[in-house]
């Protein structure tokens, strides 16, 4: 065994237990984050987040050879990996006790919602047993029992990645922690199941697990299935003179969007208040797919009626129409508002995107590819 010291923090290192650190008065110097999902979006903003309030951030990867984690080792150097699957418990209960950590955001799932039509089994697993699987390592991890007590406890906390989508054909507008769910596609059903049991254990066990209900956030970021990004690298591609046209589905759809950076911090806030609580986190204000279309192609200069196409292929067995957010409590509660606007979230996507394929070398990859961050 060995220790160091700074001014900050001790590390202490034993064989078995690589980095447990000192706490003064029961509380730890540093905290420390596992985050699943970090390869996705999110997890690569909440990271950056999190390193700079001076947390260890650890991620949990999938797979022998992710792909995904030079771009995020590219980008947010100082996170540390570690292997494991939403669908494999042993491998999150190995996670949770190699890594000791304070908190777990559980950002991991299946997130596209068409691909949950194609592959809803696999969505029920990933997206919905996947929070199970976590809320029950940290269970297991932190020797709490299996009957049932309410004592509130110092022990890791959890926040779970719950979607609008939950609301699904809703039943009031604006859509609020009180609106009740109607999921209208897999992936919604899978999502219902997280966010409930989350609730379940929190209520059950007495432990820390708090349900953020995020409304559509993107950023340059995004992956290229989603309407933003679509749309932002249609509008590169068309005015670079790479494309003539832009394929999409439903333009009267409405969503509530959000820049993903504002989104992650709300992650952060909502494990270190007093009390775990269930918060929607949205902008308050709704937009159509067609406006979002109409302010991409004008950002630089283009009428997009000379360039969107229809195409059925796009459009879902069921739709969800309108979501739009009362984040009335957590501005409240959690003094959380969101920094970056609607318009100026397009213009940075589209910006992006140009300077992506205006400057990218290697043209012969794929330039749609969220690899390219
Ligand atoms: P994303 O970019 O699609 O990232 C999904 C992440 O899940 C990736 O890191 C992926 O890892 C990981 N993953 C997939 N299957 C896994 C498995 N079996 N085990 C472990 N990890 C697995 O999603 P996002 O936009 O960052 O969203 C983050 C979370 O918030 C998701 O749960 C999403 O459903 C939820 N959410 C998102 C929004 C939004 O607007 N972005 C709104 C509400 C809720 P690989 O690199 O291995 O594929
Ligand atoms: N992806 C896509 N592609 N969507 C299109 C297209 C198209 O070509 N044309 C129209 N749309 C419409 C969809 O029908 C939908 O109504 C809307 O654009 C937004 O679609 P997505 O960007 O794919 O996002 P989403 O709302 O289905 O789901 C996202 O937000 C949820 C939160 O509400 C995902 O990030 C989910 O993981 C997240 O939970």
């Amino acid at each position: 065994m060995w220790i160091t010291s700074s001014f900050t923090r001790f590390i202490v290192f034993v064989p078995d237990r690589p980095c447990l650190r000192v706490h003064q008065r029961g509380v730890p110097l540093t905290r420390r984050a596992l985050i699943t999902g970090i390869t996705g979006q999110d997890g690569s903003y909440l990271a950056e987040d999190l390193l700079e309030q001076g947390y260890e951030v650890w991620g949990l990867v999938r797979g022998q050879a992710n792909p995904h984690v030079a771009r995020l080792r590219k980008h947010i150097g100082d996170v540390q990996i570690i292997t494991g699957d939403l669908l494999d418990q042993g491998s999150l209960i190995s996670a949770v006790e190699q890594v000791q950590p304070d908190e777990v955001y559980n950002l991991g799932a299946i997130s596209y919602v068409p691909m949950s039509w194609q592959q809803a089994e696999l969505t029920a697993e990933v997206t919905g047993m996947g929070p199970l699987r976590v809320l029950e390592a940290i269970r297991v991890v932190s020797g709490i029992s299996a009957s049932r007590t309410t004592e509130p406890r110092a022990q890791i906390r959890f926040y779970q990645a719950s979607s609008s989508e939950m609301f699904g054909q809703v039943r009031e507008t604006p859509q609020s922690e009180l609106t009740p769910f109607h999921p209208r596609s897999p992936y919604g059903v899978a999502k219902t199941y997280g966010h409930f049991i989350t609730q379940n254990y929190r209520e059950s066990y007495g432990m820390f697990a708090v349900s953020g209900i995020l409304f559509n956030h993107e950023s340059p970021r995004r992956g290229a299935e989603f309407v933003t990004r679509k749309v932002s690298l249609g509008v590169a591609r068309i005015k670079l003179g790479l494309a003539t046209e832009l394929r999409l589905g439903n333009l009267d759809a409405r969503r509530d969007w959000g820049f993903a950076g504002d989104y992650a911090k709300a992650m952060r806030m909502m494990l270190t208040t007093d009390r775990p609580e269930d918060y929607v986190i949205g902008t308050g204000v709704t937009r159509s797919v067609r406006e979002l279309v109409e302010l991409a192609f004008a950002t630089v200069g283009l009428n997009w009626e000379d360039h969107v196409v229809l195409d059925s292929k796009y459009t879902r067995p069921a739709e969800v129409d309108l979501l739009c957010a009362d984040p009335k409590k957590a501005r409240e509660q959690l003094g959380w508002e969101p920094e970056v606007t609607f318009e100026e979230l397009v213009a940075m996507m589209v910006e992006s995107d140009l300077a992506l394929l205006s400057f990218s070398n290697r043209p012969e990859e794929e330039p749609f590819s969220p690899d390219h961050w």
